[in-house]
């Protein structure tokens, strides 16, 4: 089975969200609002979509001062990115983070609740990769400078990041990916901040039709489909996010929590894979997951959530599925129906 493809997603957890469960159901379903469309409400118009539809956390892929201006006192849990194109200028010293951080996120920390910076998104291998790191440091540097140490500072990966990653037990960091991912993992570990993880099942299925099973990859299987050592699984993302936990503790690193950034369903965009429906039943599924308040079958105890990817259709990416991950139409209206509490 080959997993692979890029794109992303974000799932935020921190144990504290598992001691308040009992008596006070916290909903860990955030959407990433893209803003790559030429049609779509204003900010403040989006934000009453979120409160509207009850989605408790927003995932801002920059940071947008009409979007965050829009965000004060909405009580939105906001994860903020960095531009990928800042990554070299934030790493360059903690004075220039500190300048990014005045400039773009100071004049609303008061009224907006950020909880996650996100160094970066996706660049991990590549050319930039070898920013993250110290921008993570940088920041880090600030916000704790601040007294600001509730914000985590982190970083968005694909599966790129990954070797084979089936069976879940074999997976290592790929050989591309691990000069800079093992540091910034082992940094995250000691800050206490999760690694963010856009994982679609999605581009699995689509990819490799005779292996990847569409029950498997939409979460509908209705007992193990994979078989990993002690280990079974139903679906395919709780099946990466434990590829990635494997990973991890192959590099020592066996605290670091893991939170999706992005996972989605196209609607439209590729014949019969792409349907309004099957967008449905992910997405609906996607919101079960995350609101379960379970883990993975390699750590039960580690509550997974996160973000689903995206908001909008947004009609300046790419045409085809590109354009089409979309929760709600440009003019607001849903795609197709989603419950998020
Ligand atoms: C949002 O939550 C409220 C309170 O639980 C509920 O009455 C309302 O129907 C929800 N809205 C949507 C669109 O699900
Ligand atoms: C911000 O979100 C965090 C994480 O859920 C929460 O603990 C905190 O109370 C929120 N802060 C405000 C001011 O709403
Ligand atoms: C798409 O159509 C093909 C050909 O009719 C069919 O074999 C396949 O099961 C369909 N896939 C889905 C997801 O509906
Ligand atoms: C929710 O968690 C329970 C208990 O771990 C599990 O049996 C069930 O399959 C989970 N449901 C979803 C939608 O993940």
């Amino acid at each position: 089975m080959g997993l692979v493809n890029t794109i992303l997603m974000l799932l935020t957890f921190a144990f504290v969200h598992q001691e308040v469960a009992i008596t006070e159901a916290r909903l860990d379903v955030g959407v990433d609002y893209g803003m790559l469309g030429n049609d779509l409400p204003s900010p403040p118009a989006v934000v009453q979509l979120y409160q509207l539809y009850n989605i408790s956390k927003l995932r801002l892929f920059d940071p947008n001062p009409a979007a965050l201006a829009a965000l004060k006192g909405s009580g939105i849990e906001v994860t903020l990115g960095t531009l990928n194109q800042d990554l070299q200028i934030i790493a360059s010293s903690v004075d220039a983070a500190k300048t990014w951080f005045d400039t773009n996120v100071k004049p609303f920390i008061s009224e907006v609740n950020i909880t996650y910076i996100s160094a970066g998104n996706e660049v991990i291998p590549g050319e930039l990769a070898k920013y993250v790191l110290p921008a993570i440091q940088n920041l880090q540097n600030v916000v704790q400078g601040y007294g600001l140490a509730t914000i985590g500072v982190t970083t968005v990966v694909a599966t790129t990041v990954l070797g084979t990653s089936y069976p879940p037990s074999i997976t290592t960091f790929s050989e591309a990916a691990r000069a800079d991912i093992v540091g910034i993992v082992k940094f995250l570990s000691s800050s206490g901040s999760p690694l963010m993880i856009n994982v679609y099942p999605y581009f699995a299925y689509a990819s490799d039709l005779v292996n990847v099973r569409l029950d498997y990859a939409q979460f509908t299987a209705t007992g193990p489909v994979v078989q990993d050592g002690p280990l079974s699984y139903s679906n395919l993302l709780d099946a990466v996010v434990d590829a990635y936990y494997w990973a991890l503790e192959k590099e020592g690193v066996t605290n670091l929590n893991l939170v999706i950034s992005e996972s989605g369903w196209p609607s439209a965009g590729n014949g019969n894979f792409t349907t309004p429906a099957l967008a449905q039943i992910y997405n609906q599924n996607l919101v079960k997951r995350f609101l379960n308040n379970t883990g993975t079958p390699k750590h039960p105890d580690r509550s997974l959530g996160g973000f689903i990817f995206a908001m909008f259709n947004e009609n300046q990416k790419p045409a085809g599925i590109e354009q089409n991950f979309g929760l709600f139409n440009p003019d607001a209206t849903p795609v197709y129906d989603i419950v998020f509490n």
